[in-house]
């Protein structure tokens, strides 16, 4: 396993744990952690073994969302290095995004600016109740940018005008109404909820997972006619793989299939 400067990397089997590991300073990121998350992103990605990630925080918050300290210090290079640096973080979160592999978020204490946009990135994310949520960038004199797609997608566009221009701050059941996140638990219950999205994608197909991940990129921006060609072609080449094949079989023969085993 790779070592990065900024997080802890562990395998678990077929589950890749990726650890913000900034503790003291609420694993807020800076240039090494974008440097770090991008290519431990695209690690998972590839390897064979991993089928689903896992993106959590060590210490007292998930995310206090973009280094202050090192926003401040972006802001004083040529305006192209500042440019390429903002680049390099916007494609930090669509690492995240576009990973081939499930991602699954377990979100505590703070997920701040660009924690909330951590949040948003992964695929489905399971926060405590009490953890605070805020695209707080306009109390800083900043908008939340780069994480504006992400948060969009998983919110919309009505609920962002409120949350991008006041700022405020919301709990993890709020995050939950909203559809920021898909489940919000109490803190003791946040491990077992997080292992039971684990389970639950683990129990289906790693080839129609990755597929399904796909589709939805696909087809969000269809209308009703024009998805017509291409969700048919996509489920008439699905049922005729190797994996739908033994997916249908061991329903049918009530045996568990064989990516369970
Ligand atoms: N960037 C840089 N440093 C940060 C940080 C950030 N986004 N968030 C926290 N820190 C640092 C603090 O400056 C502090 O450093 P110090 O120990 O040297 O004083 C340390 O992390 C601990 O923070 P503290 O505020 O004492 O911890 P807390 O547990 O009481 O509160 C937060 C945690 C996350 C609520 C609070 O730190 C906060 O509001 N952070 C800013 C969040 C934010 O606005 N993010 C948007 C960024 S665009």
């Amino acid at each position: 396993m790779s070592s990065y400067q900024t997080l802890e990397v562990t395998q678990e089997g077929p589950v890749r744990h990726i650890r913000l590991d900034r503790p003291d300073v609420r694993n807020a990121f800076n240039g090494q952690v974008v440097l770090d998350l991008t290519a431990a992103f695209t690690a998972a990605d590839t390897d064979d073994t991993t089928r689903v990630v896992v993106l959590a925080g060590n210490g007292k918050s998930f995310s206090a969302g973009a280094d202050l300290s090192w926003m401040q210090e972006q802001a004083t290079l040529p305006h192209a290095e500042n440019a390429q640096s903002a680049d390099r973080m916007a494609r930090m979160f669509l690492a995240i995004a576009r990973c081939k592999k499930p991602v699954v978020g377990r979100i505590h204490g703070h997920a701040l600016g660009g924690g909330s946009g951590l949040t948003a990135a992964v695929d489905l994310a399971i926060c405590s109740e009490t953890c605070l949520f805020g695209l707080t960038e306009v109390k800083l004199g900043i908008v939340p940018a780069v994480i504006s797609p992400f948060v969009m997608q998983k919110i919309g566009a009505g609920r962002a005008r409120t949350l991008f221009l006041t700022g405020e701050r919301f709990d993890g059941k709020e995050a939950q109404r909203i559809g920021l996140v898909h489940r919000a638990v109490p803190d003791a219950e946040l491990d077992a909820a997080v292992a039971k999205a684990v389970a639950e994608l683990l129990s289906a197909g790693p080839c129609a997972v990755a597929s399904a991940k796909e589709l939805i990129q696909a087809v969000s921006h269809l209308s009703l006619e024009d998805a017509i060609p291409v969700t048919s072609k996509w489920i008439a080449d699905l049922r005729a793989t190797p994996e739908a094949k033994e997916g249908f079989a061991a329903f049918l023969e009530k045996r568990q299939p064989g990516w369970m085993s």
